[in-house]
């Protein structure tokens, strides 16, 4: 039987009553349980078309009560770097990966962008954003990157798209590298990216094909870092902090499909200069970008 995590639901006012399990278990396969009109129901964490089914219940899980401040952070830093170039947030046409009900696109509205189309592969996603954030997008398009229709194809050339933010959505068996690379290649070249990732994408023992896909990235001049910051994403349910890295970055080409291949079909590293890697962090895309 769950019991309440007394240090979660401390001080915290939601529209449902949520519950824990007292025991640990891995960030993908942690769950809860809310109580709606009376009757406990429970669903995983990552269960995302199920919460998203249920108005108000991923704002209260993920924003109120895992206190993830994601949206905010990444939205401020690209605001923030941008105040170094001449494009301001309403020159942005945001291509919003892993979109869900729409609360990324939210908070680029209110920091100027007014140009979002949002992608997200559940249409779950679709219909909770029109239903709980109907202004926030010009287009949202429920589909699988990997696998588009030509109408879906068209509609996202046509939308001239010029910078590619993607939030909570990386990782954790969500996104995979090919669709991530079929989005980024929608954006044009020089665009903008601003992501949130899990710390351990930017280590060299990160073996995953997301990790080297982002390190072979920067290391090949596909992405210029502009800011790097780690911060607190959202607390566990031990309540303990979960850092991811968000990061705004240059997009300067298109990924090739070659690179998409290597890193499909190999475990190996793939660019020769993830040996230049110290400690597991990338240092040379850094100096390089700040010179
Ligand atoms: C944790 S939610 C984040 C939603 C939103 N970005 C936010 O920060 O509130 C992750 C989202 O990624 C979406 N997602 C997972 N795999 C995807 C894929 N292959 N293509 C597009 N979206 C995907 C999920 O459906 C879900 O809506």
């Amino acid at each position: 039987m769950p019991i309440d995590n007394a240090d979660l639901a401390q001080d915290i006012e939601t529209q449902y009553p949520i519950r824990f399990p007292k025991e640990q278990f891995e960030q993908n396969e942690e769950w809860f349980e809310y109580e709606d009109a009376g009757s406990w129901k429970r669903l995983k964490i990552h269960d995302y078309a199920e919460i998203f089914k249920v108005p108000g219940l991923y704002e209260d899980l993920v924003y109120t009560t895992l206190r993830c401040t994601s949206p905010t952070r990444i939205t401020r830093m690209l605001d923030q770097v941008l105040e170094d170039w001449p494009d301001e947030p309403s020159d942005l046409r945001v291509l919003d990966l892993g979109a869900g009900n729409g609360i990324v696109a939210e908070e680029l509205r209110n920091r100027g962008v007014e140009h979002i189309v949002g992608v997200d592969l559940l249409p779950e996603a679709a219909l909770a954003a029109e239903r709980d954030r109907p202004d926030v997008y010009e287009q949202y398009l429920a589909t699988d990157l990997c696998n588009m229709s030509e109408s879906d194809r068209t509609r996202l050339q046509n939308a001239n798209l010029n910078c590619l933010c993607t939030v909570a959505a990386l990782g954790f068996g969500d996104i995979p590298p090919r669709a991530f690379a079929v989005a980024l290649n929608q954006i044009s070249s020089p665009g903008w990216v601003a992501m949130a990732i899990k710390d351990s994408f930017l280590s060299a023992d990160d073996g995953s094909g997301f990790s080297r896909l982002i390190r072979a990235m920067m290391s090949d001049g596909i992405l210029e870092v502009q800011s790097q910051f780690r911060y607190c994403h959202r607390v566990s349910l031990a309540g303990e902090k979960l850092f991811y890295v968000g990061l705004i970055a240059r997009k300067l080409r298109d990924i090739p499909e070659a690179l998409l291949e290597e890193i499909e079909n190999s475990s190996q590293p793939v660019s020769p200069s993830d040996k230049s890697k110290k400690n597991g962090l990338i240092t040379d895309t850094l100096k390089r970008s700040s010179s």
